[in-house]
Parts: C-alpha cells; structure tokens; sequence
C-alpha cells in the first residue's frame, strides 16, 4: 500500500473509521425553507461516503433557533428534521462510512434576519460585527438553556442515526466568541481567564456527553490561531487544546474566526496560500496533548502530502474539504494506486462564495464546483441512462469546455474527433496559468490533458476546422467550443509595438522592461498585474469602473486585494480610462477629468472577451446535433466551460 498510514484504521471511541479520511463539514444552503434535507442534498453528502471518505461530516446543524447564521440550517431542536436525516445518515453509512453532524450556534454571528423576533446573542453586550444590530448578552441562565440546547442537539443526532458529532468551537462561531479575548469581556465565571472562556465549551461537551453516553464520540473543531489582533492565539490555541484533551475525542484545529472579515482566506486557503498552511497549528497540539485525536485541514487534497502529515504524527487524522468537491473519490484513487488521476480543486472559491450568505447580498444557495460539473446534481447525475448507439461527437477547441466534453463522450463509449487550431491543447487554461499562484490551475489543465491522451480519442492538432471538414467528418455531434477572442479596444496607439495582449503572452518573459501597464482591472487583468508585481515588476492596473474583478468569486476577490495592497510596487487606479498608447506611456483621464500620462516599457491588454460565437455557428448545420458552449457562448467562467462540456457531451 502507497499511503499507508493515511488507509490505516483509526480507533474512535468504540467506532473504528476505515482510514483516516474525513470529509470537512461544508454545508449546503438549498434545504428545504424549514432546514430540512432534500434528496439533492443527501445524494451531495452520499457522494462524499461513495468516494472513500472514513468520516462523512453533514455541515452547520442548528442548536437553537436564535443562533441562524445562514437560513435554511438544519434545525436540531426540531424533530421534524428526523425524516430526512436519518435517510441522509443511512445513505452515509451504507458505503461504510461514519456519519458524522456539526452542531452550531451562530451566536452574535447570527443572522437578527432569520432569528426568533430578530434577537441575536452572544458574551456581551454590542453591536454585531456583521450586521450591525444589538447582541443580547447572556446572562447565567440563557447560558445553561444553550447548553443544554447543545445537548438536545446532539441527542437529536444520535437519535438519527449519527455515529458521532462535531461541535464547533471555531470559527468565530458563539463558543469561540466565548474563547475569544477579542469578544468576550465578561467579568464574571465564563470570562477573563482562559479557563473561564473556556467554561461554557466543557459545560456543553459535559452536557452532550450526559445525554448520549460516553460511547458517542465528540470532536471539536477549535481554531488553533484566531490570526487577529486581540484574538485568540497560537499559546492559547495550544493551552486549550490541553483543557480539551481527553474531553472530547477529537480536536479538529481550524484556524481564524470570522469575526475578522477577511478570516476566510485563511479558512480556506486561498491559492495564495500555501497547502497545509495550517498543519503546523495541528502539530504543535498533537506534540502536547496525549488522549484526544487531533485532525488537521486546509488546503489538502494530496495524498502524498497527507500521508507525510501523518506519518510525521503532525495529526491523527486529516480532514478534507474542498478536495472532495473536486474529486470526492479522492479517497479510492489514492487507495487504489490511481493518485495521478485525482481531480485537483484549483482554489477558485466558487464553492463557498456567491452560494452562500452572508458573503453576496444575494447569494444563489447552490452546491457548485468549477471542475465537477457533479457537485451540486448528484442527483441527477447518478443514474444516467446509457446511450442507446455509438456517435461520432467532433469537438472544435481543446479548452477546458472542448476537453471535458470530449472525455464525457468517450466515457460513454462514443467516437471522439477532438480538433485544435493550436499546436497545444488547453485554451484559455494556456494563459490563464500563468502566474505563479495559479499552481492549482496548471496541475488541472495538465491532468485534463493527460485524461484525453489516455483516452481513445482522436486528437487532431494544428487543426483548423472548417464546415467543409466538419460535413465530411460527418459527425452525430458538433459541439463547438472555440473560445473568446480579446476585445481590443479602439485606442489610438493599441497597435504599438510593445503593446502585448494578455490572451496572445505565452510568458512574463515576452514581455520587455520593467515598468507594465494594464490596460482593465478585471479578473483577468488583475491577476496578471499582481503576477508581474510579483516578479518584481513595476505595475500600475488602469480600470475604468470603480471597482475591479468584480467577476472574480467574492472569497478569491478578496485574497487577490489583500496580496495586491501589499506589493508596493502594485498600483490600481480605478475610475481611470485609457484614451492613448503612445512610445513608453499610457494615457489615461481620472473621474475628474484629469489627464496624466503613466509611463511604460510595455502595455498589457486585458480588456475583457469576445464570444467567438459567430465562428462557432457555421457549424450549426455540419451534423445532425450542434452545440455551442464555453467561452464560445459567452465569455465566462471555467465552470460553465466544464458544465458547457460535461453536459452537451451527454446529449450525444
Ligand atoms: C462549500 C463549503 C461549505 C462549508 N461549510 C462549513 C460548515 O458548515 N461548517 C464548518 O465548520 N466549515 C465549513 N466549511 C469549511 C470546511 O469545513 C473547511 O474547514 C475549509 O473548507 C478548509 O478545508 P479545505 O481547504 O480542505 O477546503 C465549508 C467549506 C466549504 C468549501
């Protein structure tokens, strides 16, 4: 066996997980309006258990009414939550896995919007950090009823059928605000000293334990630095723990809270972040605690690097989020010997962005992810109906859309013709990778690539169809995936020659000097200045709305601003429109009006896509069946390429 100590068993309590494996809670927002599971639901979390994990955790579950941060939470205090639960559990566990769910009391956190009479609560007395309205202090005996609701919680789980629980202590979330000297000011028996922040944790631990018996396993998910000034630290993460140990099972060491607003790109790793940022806070537990287990995440997804974190006894067990959207048989691949072929998640932060609250006003509440079109429709996707016969599907364009349909196809048995004008497969993916924090994209595209080489699909390279070659192919199914052309704009100058176009740079290297100008402050423009900046260039991002990357997941727009405020040689000037290019500068007018001249050895355009989309119709008639998708569409994201792709090839 390859990751031996990552596919040993581990001992919990009486349960024994088959590996050590866990999928991290991650809720889902498209409950029904009481909080109850839909079947949609339960097939996402089977999915989880199908794959391989030892440990299947269902997300942010509801102790008490007044702690709902995100609407549409299960609600545990309400029986009428059983039915789909333990329907959810029984799927869970029917593929061997343990079936785990998260009790949580959003606290001052809580959403006053989907609260009892709009009452939020927390350790004192304020104004909440994130909506603003008043806090309810609690006083001793709302306390002990939150306990108690914890307890009720928990037996409410186990009465469902779940192997264990896990109550979240991190985060930020109402236990943490307790733990936290940033939020917690109380001057009586739960504030002040460690001991005492950490009362109303044991008083709920205790209280679970009293009701469901010593022999239904508790984990604990901690942050092991709050990472905020004023927050709990690394000493008072480590001296928790050792409170904690031999209470609980596990301790699960997160890290931040949200109490800071820009928590979340440490919670979940950005791509800016390195993988396994956060092991070392898990490790540093794990050296001085000696009953409890101790689970580590963030950032994990290879097995390789699992199996060095466990081996090195930095954690007991490792906990896997988002790579288990991406590939959730992630666990099997690498059980199986069949590694290479794990779907990477490439950190984009669709997942945990524009779904959910309270990160976007108005939040879509779906399960999605940019490389399994699956995630989200488990459901549907379950059973599909084989083709009927065998087609021929030719496939124009080697991008992200073109590549996943050609794979589709030939997965369900047809004849793929996957055509390339390029000499190279990979699209936009070519030039998207480009800068060096996106390591996670490349290894994508590269996997995508090798998958289509592996297939039995004829690759023709240097290609360039036309409906003449398209007729004589004579295919079922065209399924045009062509890709977008930058639009150039109309600027006097655009024509010169150290003017670069960000789709056409195959490296930072064609690009001359030190001084860049990009001209649009989009995702595409931003990443690639902040790239430049990073190698050392000087740059300035001239934008003419007054925001940039306003196309960008909320999640990653926001770790793409702090990393770009922090390179000093990184300038955006929103509210800016360039009017010239001229030899060595870039004229630009402000929102005043006011015109200045910005001095550069070379100007990158990135000024946003145009659909190919007339070039694609000539298509339309070349074969029974045609379809456009990706870029080819409408100029969009690598999600809707794959989704384009995923689903046009089973149409064949
Ligand atoms: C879509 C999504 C939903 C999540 N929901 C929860 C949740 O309900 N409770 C929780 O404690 N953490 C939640 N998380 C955080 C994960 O459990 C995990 O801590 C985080 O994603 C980092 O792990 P990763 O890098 O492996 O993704 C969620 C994460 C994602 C991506």
């Amino acid at each position: 066996m390859k990751f031996p100590h990552l596919f040993q068993t581990l001992k919990i309590g009486k349960l024994i997980s088959a590996n050590r494996i866990e999928s991290a809670p991650m809720s889902v927002v498209n409950t029904t309006p009481e909080g109850y599971l839909t079947s949609e639901n339960i097939a996402h979390y089977e999915l989880r258990a199908q794959g391989g994990a030892g440990i299947v955790s269902i997300g942010e579950s509801l102790v008490h009414p007044s702690g709902n941060s995100h609407d549409r939470m299960i609600p545990l205090y309400d029986s009428r939550c059983l039915p789909s639960l333990i329907t959810a559990v029984e799927a869970i566990k029917r593929h061997g896995a343990l079936a785990s769910l998260q009790l949580n009391h959003a606290g001052m956190r809580a959403n006053p919007k989907f609260c009892p009479e709009g009452k939020v609560y927390g350790p004192e007395s304020i104004e909440s950090y994130v909506y603003g309205s008043p806090v309810i202090k609690l006083d001793p005996e709302m306390i002990h009823s939150l306990v108690e609701a914890y307890g009720d919680a928990a037996e409410m789980a186990k009465l469902a059928g779940a192997d264990m629980c896990m109550v979240h202590g991190g985060h930020g979330w109402i236990l943490a605000q307790f733990l936290s000297p940033y939020s917690n000011h109380r001057n009586d028996e739960f504030g002040g000293s460690l001991e005492n922040r950490a009362r109303l944790s044991l008083m709920v631990i205790e209280n679970i334990r009293k009701k469901c018996g010593p022999d239904f396993p508790i984990e604990f998910r901690m942050s092991g630095d709050e990472f905020m000034e004023g927050g709990m630290t690394q000493e008072e993460g480590i001296e928790l723990a050792k409170i904690l140990d031999g209470k609980v099972d596990i301790l699960h060491v997160s890290a931040t809270t949200f109490l800071d607003k820009e928590a979340s790109i440490r919670m979940f790793p950005t791509s800016f972040a390195e993988r396994g940022c956060n092991v070392y806070l898990a490790a540093a537990i794990k050296k001085v605690v000696t009953k409890s287990l101790v689970c580590t995440l963030g950032g994990l997804d290879a097995p390789e690097h699992m199996e060095r974190i466990l081996a090195e006894e930095q954690a007991d067990l490792v906990a896997i989020g988002r790579g288990l959207l991406a590939d959730p048989y992630l666990p099997h691949k690498a059980k199986n010997g069949l590694e290479s072929d794990i779907t990477p998640c490439i950190r984009c932060m669709l997942c945990i962005s524009n779904n959910f609250v309270p990160y976007v006003k108005y939040a879509t509440m779906l399960s999605r992810c940019s490389v399994n079109p699956v995630i989200g429709r488990e459901l549907e996707f379950s059973a599909l109906p084989q083709p009927k016969s065998r087609k021929k599907v030719l496939i124009i364009g080697g991008g992200p859309g073109g590549l996943t349909a050609a794979l589709t196809a030939a997965d369900r048995g047809h004849e793929v013709i996957l055509c390339e004008k390029r000499g190279v497969l990979g699209g936009a993916l070519r030039y998207a990778t480009h800068p060096g924090f996106k390591a996670d994209l490349r290894a994508y595209t590269e996997l995508l690539i090798q998958r289509v080489l592996d297939q039995a699909i004829q690759i023709r390279l240097n290609t360039e169809v036309t409906p003449e070659i398209a007729r004589e192919i004579g295919a079922d199914l065209i399924i045009a995936a062509l890709g977008a052309e930058l639009c150039v704009p109309a600027i006097p100058g655009v024509d010169g020659e150290d003017v670069y176009l960000a789709t056409a740079l195959n490296s930072y290297e064609d690009l001359p000097g030190k001084k860049i100008v990009v001209v649009g402050g989009g995702l595409v423009g931003c990443e690639e200045g902040l790239a430049l900046a990073q190698e050392g260039r000087e740059v300035m991002i001239v934008e003419q709305l007054s925001a940039a990357a306003q196309d960008a997941p909320i999640i990653h727009w926001k770790a793409m601003m702090k990393e770009m405020r922090n390179m000093e040689n990184l300038q955006l000037l929103l509210d800016s429109t360039c009017f010239k290019i001229v030899p060595k500068g870039v004229w630009i007018k402000d929102a005043d009006g006011r015109e200045r001249l910005l001095e550069a050895d070379a100007v990158l355009i990135a000024t946003g896509l145009k659909a190919n989309r007339e070039a694609a119709e000539a298509f339309r008639c070349c074969a029974p069946a045609f379809r456009v998708i990706g870029d080819s569409l409408k100029p969009a994201k690598i999600v809707d390429a794959v989704w384009g792709g995923y689903s046009a090839a089973l149409d064949a």
